[in-house]
């Protein structure tokens, strides 16, 4: 509820116990004028997910979604996204959850070989190629929820299924918002922050691209989000947006 959240954000808080999704309800916010503000919810009926998938959203979830205007160009954009992984990794670790990045989005928890998905995250935005008007950041956390109460093909984990006990939402949320403010300001930063969570570099890779897959050693990420990879026949770099699958071969 409300109560339990009582954040102290740096950002303007919107509480719903369900809301279809808190992404749509940031975009009419943004068509509002607004600016800073974060709409939370314990569940979302509608939740959307990269692609134009369905995000299954139960209630005791982390949904999210950060409205804002950064005094960016179009293209820098990307590096929010990846912004939005780097602080929810944080707060995760700080919550005992050993949590990392698969390029682009992905925040997820190793077991050996499996992965296990925590984390979607889901960026929007408007404005005109030099300068972004508003850009709405969706951060879907699978907190106290039970992975059975998600769909199979994600291979889903929760935080309170790593913890084997809930975790406090608030303290969680607001981690996760403190870093994410950090990090939107200071963007230089969040490349190299990136790195040292990524599992995907220095793995061989398989990307599917609407130019076709490329194939290679993941090597590093360029700003504002694009991955290197190193291929038969040279260097390839692959921007976030073009990312439609990944998997290590
Ligand atoms: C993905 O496909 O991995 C991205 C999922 C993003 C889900 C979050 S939950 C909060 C926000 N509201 C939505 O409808 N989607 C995002």
């Amino acid at each position: 509820s409300a109560v339990e959240y009582g954040l102290d954000a740096p950002f303007s808080v919107e509480y719903h116990d369900s809301i279809p999704s808190t992404n749509a309800r940031a975009r009419d916010l943004a068509a509002e004028g607004a600016s800073d503000v974060v709409v939370l919810a314990d569940e979302q009926t509608g939740g959307r997910g990269r692609l134009d998938r369905d995000w299954h959203s139960p209630s005791g979830g982390a949904w999210l979604s950060v409205l804002f205007r950064p005094d960016v160009p179009m293209a820098h954009a990307p590096v929010f996204t990846l912004a939005a992984a780097v602080a929810v990794t944080r707060a995760a670790r700080e919550a005992g959850v050993d949590a990392s990045i698969k390029w682009p989005n992905d925040v997820l928890v190793r077991r050996g070989e499996e992965e296990r998905k925590l984390v979607g995250i889901l960026t929007e935005m408007e404005g005109e190629a030099d300068r972004v008007s508003w850009v709405v950041v969706g951060i879907g956390v699978n907190a106290n929820v039970d992975p059975a109460d998600l769909p199979d093909e994600a291979n889903p984990t929760s935080l309170s299924a790593e913890r084997g006990e809930p975790v406090d939402r608030r303290l969680f949320t607001q981690r996760l918002l403190e870093e994410f403010d950090s990090l939107r300001q200071d963007t230089e930063q969040v490349v190299e922050a990136w790195r040292e969570y990524a599992t995907t570099l220095g793995q061989q890779v398989r990307v599917e691209t609407p130019g076709g897959p490329i194939e290679g050693e993941a090597v590093d990420i360029q700003f504002p989000g694009a991955l290197v990879i190193e291929t038969e026949s040279g260097t390839e770099v692959v921007s976030a947006g073009d990312c439609e699958h990944l998997r290590p071969v």
